[in-house]
């Protein structure tokens, strides 16, 4: 392809956990590409395991119809690192070679890679190897830099608030704390939001060292009180003895033992991550698929479309990689919380 032109044929990928969306960004990709600038798009298959393997499937605009509102990915996803995992025989060709290669013969101007933190990364390294990439974040933990928001995170904040919300008339109705366990590995937006929308007394966050001594006074107080039951919110990771295993049932346990209370645990899960996208989540991923359409056109490639202030932007990879979008002491609705005296156990 000549260095000006404009590209004729895309590749499409989605890599690392799912989440509700993806199928609406593919869509907003392949259909603008299709309809607006007469591209070929193809979907490559399960993530960068697709490229390595050369796997691939046509889209078109039938293909790319009805998928809307599916959760998941119809093209498949993984959790291959290719510029990470060695291959086995040394003296085979390695991952991002053929990664590479495999761009060439597939005829590709743009691989679009539409993924989180990990995804993004190997997006810029590919990216530094020559390929003309675009990137596009999904993820239910809303930890990717460089965007105020990922889609995929309203859809997991209405699945773990309605389970909160189911929460407090068990609770209530047994005087049990009750421990529900969030997903967020490193960050911990999706506990701080759902707990919040949820009336979590107790919200716990990686980003906040916990101190069993205040979450216990601040139980036995409400007890005290006569708060029947409460509610606490924790963020599978937060930190816990090394031979723990579960966030959830750790807090839970040293809970019960601390206060005495009748505790239960319940830990949420892949629920977070699945099904039927929000309507907001459908939006945000057909803007951000329909931008990334544009900008392959324009030949902006090395970027990741992106939300600043309302207002749809991109990021160069490079500010991007290896970086993890975490909440700061200084969020306004953590201030807000804590002034209307949510425990975060600090
Ligand atoms: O997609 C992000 C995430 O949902 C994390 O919150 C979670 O810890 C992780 O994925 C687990 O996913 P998997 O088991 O697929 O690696």
């Amino acid at each position: 392809m000549g260095k000006n032109k404009r590209p004729q044929r895309i590749g499409i990928l989605t890599a690392g956990g799912d989440c509700p969306g993806i199928n609406a960004a593919i869509r907003g990709v392949g259909k603008t590409a299709i309809v607006k600038y007469g591209m070929e798009v193809i979907g490559i298959c399960d993530g960068f395991i697709g490229m390595i393997n050369k796997e691939y499937i046509t889209l078109t605009e039938g293909s790319l119809s009805g998928i809307l509102t599916l959760g998941g990915t119809i093209l498949g996803t993984s959790r291959e690192k290719p510029f990470k995992s060695s291959n086995k025989n040394k003296k085979e060709i390695s991952k991002p070679v053929l990664i590479r290669e495999h761009y060439e013969q597939m005829g590709l101007d743009c691989l679009v890679c539409i993924g989180g933190n990990g995804t993004i990364k190997t997006a810029y390294l590919l990216a530094q190897e020559g390929l003309n990439i675009v990137g596009i974040p999904k993820t239910i933990d809303n930890d990717v830099w460089g965007t105020d928001v990922t889609f995929g995170f309203d859809s997991a904040v209405n699945i773990a608030t309605e389970a909160i919300d189911r929460l407090h008339s068990t609770a209530n109705s047994h005087k049990r704390i009750m421990v529900i366990e969030i997903m967020g590995h490193n960050a911990g937006w999706l506990a701080l939001y759902s707990g919040i929308a949820g009336g979590g007394d107790v919200i716990l966050i990686p980003e906040i060292p916990y101190d069993e001594k205040v979450i216990k006074e601040y139980l036995l107080k409400r007890s005290r009180e006569n708060k029947p039951y409460s509610i606490v919110v924790v963020a599978e990771g937060i930190k816990i003895p090394p031979k723990e295993k579960s966030a959830g049932d750790f807090i839970a346990r040293r809970i019960n033992e601390l206060t005495g209370l009748e505790t239960r645990v319940t830990v949420l899960g892949y629920i977070q991550r699945g099904g039927t996208p929000s309507p907001m989540d459908r939006i945000l991923a057909s803007k951000f698929g329909a931008t990334a359409a544009n900008m392959i056109a324009d030949r902006d490639f090395g970027k990741m479309v992106s939300q600043r202030n309302g207002e749809i932007a991109s990021v160069p990879l490079s500010e991007v990689a290896g970086k993890t979008r975490l909440v700061e002491r200084n969020n306004t609705l953590l201030i807000r919380a804590k002034e209307m005296g949510t425990c975060f156990g600090n």
